[in-house]
């Protein structure tokens, strides 16, 4: 009897240990997944994260003083940033296991090739919503969507499945940050003597033009919706004119006015097409980050948000240190924290860290009509 008792004791003691040993591992399982199955991420170098590494482009940051602060090897990646970007901070708050790799960097690896846990980044330093801007120096918009990320789907169907690969997309976020290099283009050609030159050809008006920017971004992404993109965040542009190159072109050193203009239309036509796009698509649910009026407001109040140098680049040459991109000759600034642009256009790693807080738990009208947060959870 009592040997018997004792072994259902033991036995309900083991099981009972058992039991919790399997509570342990699904809560420390659950902790370790990220909070939606990958992030898929296209556009510009505000994201580029070693794609044009692999290109041949003056439209590279694998060199110093790019990375300075990356990590503890001070290793350039390709990031134009002294540190991470907006990408490495939204895959943080996702809590992915890592930042999605550069498609260039991986899309050779024969060894089950797409099924990386934690997405793919397609972004280019460089690309504009038109395929003409920096052609030939980095990867057009289109062709991350038509070419790369519509491999990858395809390479995704035949290893899950159409159904599976459909379930999977639906849940992942896509994020897309385009439309700035095409409005700094619009603005420098302007600005130069070449304009004389091209009087007698068309150019468009700023309202034109912008219309037609949002036009081609909506197809765009209607082409991404028909490859299984159901949740998306859009980061605006950022008010453009203060960059600290075009800054610099202005009379008394202020912020371009005309390009805060372009960027500020950019950004409501951009909301309109998403606002017309998930009324044709009930399934498809948006996040549209406008970060300008925090931007402005780190630029009008630098002390109160931390900055001491909000009008020069911390690395570059000439006036504002905005001659040209950040490279090995140029200066370099001591505090890459009390600076809100790292070099001629690119935010620092602390601005970039600040404003995807604001799009990842902010309020309108910085997110609009919700906050990534808000997006991870909504159906
Ligand atoms: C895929 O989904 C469709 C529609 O929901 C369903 O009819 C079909 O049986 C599914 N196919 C597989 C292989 O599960
Ligand atoms: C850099 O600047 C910030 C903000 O002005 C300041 O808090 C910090 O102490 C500075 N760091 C160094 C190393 O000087």
């Amino acid at each position: 009897m009592v040997s018997s008792n004792g072994m259902a004791i033991c036995r309900a003691l083991s099981s009972c240990i058992l039991f919790l040993a399997c509570c342990w591992l699904c809560v420390h399982e659950a902790a370790a997944e990220g909070l939606v199955p990958a992030l898929y991420v296209l556009g510009d170098s505000q994201a580029d994260n070693g794609n044009n590494n692999h290109l041949v482009t003056l439209l590279r940051a694998d060199f110093p003083h790019n990375g300075v602060d990356y990590g503890r090897g001070n290793k350039a990646t390709g990031r134009f940033s002294n540190g991470k970007n907006f990408v490495d901070f939204l895959a943080e708050h996702l809590n992915l296991a890592s930042t999605p790799p550069p498609y260039m960097s991986i899309r050779n690896n024969p060894s089950n090739r797409f099924i990386y846990p934690s997405g793919v980044n397609f972004a280019s330093g460089g690309a504009g919503v038109s395929s003409e801007t920096n052609k030939g120096q980095c990867i057009s918009f289109d062709q991350q969507i038509d070419q790369h990320y519509s491999g990858v789907y395809k390479a995704l169907v035949n290893q899950l499945g159409q159904n599976m690969t459909l379930a999977r997309l639906a849940k992942s976020i896509f994020t897309v940050a385009i439309g700035g290099n095409d409005i700094l283009n619009y603005v420098r050609g302007a600005s130069r003597l070449v304009r004389f030159l091209r009087f007698f050809r068309y150019r468009p008006s700023p309202e034109q033009f912008i219309a037609s920017l949002a036009q081609s971004l909506e197809g765009q992404l209607e082409r991404m919706y028909a490859l299984g993109m159901r949740k998306l965040f859009v980061v605006g542009a950022a008010p453009l004119g203060c960059c600290p190159v075009l800054r610099k072109g202005t009379p008394r050193k202020e912020c371009h006015a005309e390009a805060n203009e372009l960027s500020a239309q950019y950004n409501v036509e951009v909301a309109a097409r998403l606002r017309d796009m998930r009324a044709r698509h009930p399934d498809m649910r948006y996040s549209f980050f406008d970060g300008s009026t925090a931007l402005l407001d780190y630029i009008k109040e630098p002390k109160a948000n931390g900055y001491a140098v909000v009008d020069r680049a911390c690395c570059g040459l000439g006036k504002k240190n905005a001659m040209f991109s950040c490279t090995p000759v140029s200066s370099l600034c001591e505090n890459r924290t009390n600076h809100i642009f790292w070099d001629f256009v690119h935010p620092t790693e602390i601005t970039a860290q600040k404003l995807m807080a604001l799009a990842f738990d902010g309020p309108a009208p910085l997110a609009t009509p919700m906050n990534v947060r808000q997006l991870i959870s909504a159906t």
